[in-house]
């Protein structure tokens, strides 16, 4: 009994912070903070050896910085996303820069395809906002052909978002005497 309420507990949390995702990146206009990104977007696509026919899923895409730039050199792209918002902003960029790239509502955790379909499966900042790393990782090699590549972007602790996520953390969870402590 006590295991099934803290599997419950846990599900709960997980689908909470999945709910919050979508809120997060439902709100504003996504498009004016994603230029800042696509220099990675354009580096890991080219680290990871897409060129002309490359089979590439961006997951967590956000409005296609990844997808395109796949895109752009000929790929035939797969790009998906947790937020209906950004599935739709992604679908109007790409009609409107002329690519032909599919889009699909997915949550990283449960990608909607099957085995070994993609040469190369990339998410540019996007990875890192689903609340279980080893079931992405879990995916993101299921969905993978044998040989294939898997490329992802992630902040850095010393860098300046993942300063701002520690400073944030300190003001929004004071108060809060189970919160985690940032330098525990
Ligand atoms: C910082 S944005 C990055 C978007 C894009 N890859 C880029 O480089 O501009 C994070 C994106 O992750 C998406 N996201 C968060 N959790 C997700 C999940 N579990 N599955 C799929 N997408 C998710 C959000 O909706 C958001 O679009």
């Amino acid at each position: 009994m006590g295991g099934s309420s803290t599997g419950d507990a846990a599900a709960d949390a997980v689908a909470a912070a999945k709910e919050q995702q979508k809120a997060m990146y439902s709100m504003g206009d996504y498009s004016y903070l994603s230029q800042l990104f696509a220099p990675s977007a354009e580096a890991l696509v080219d680290a990871t050896g897409v060129t002309a026919r490359t089979r590439v899923v961006d997951v967590a895409a956000g409005d296609g910085n990844c997808a395109l730039a796949a895109a752009r050199r000929g790929a035939v792209v797969t790009a998906t996303d947790i937020t209906r918002a950004q599935v739709e902003l992604g679908r109007r960029r790409s009609e409107r820069e002329g690519f032909a790239v599919t889009w699909l509502e997915a949550d990283a955790e449960a990608l909607p395809f099957p085995d070994r379909d993609f040469d190369v499966v990339l998410s540019a900042f996007g990875f890192i906002y689903a609340p279980r790393p080893e079931v992405v990782v879990g995916e993101a090699l299921r969905v993978l052909r044998p040989g294939g590549a898997v490329g992802f972007t992630a902040w850095t602790p010393e860098g300046y978002v993942g300063r701002l996520n520690v400073l944030a953390h300190e003001y929004l969870s004071e108060g809060d005497p189970d919160a985690h402590d940032p330098d525990s």
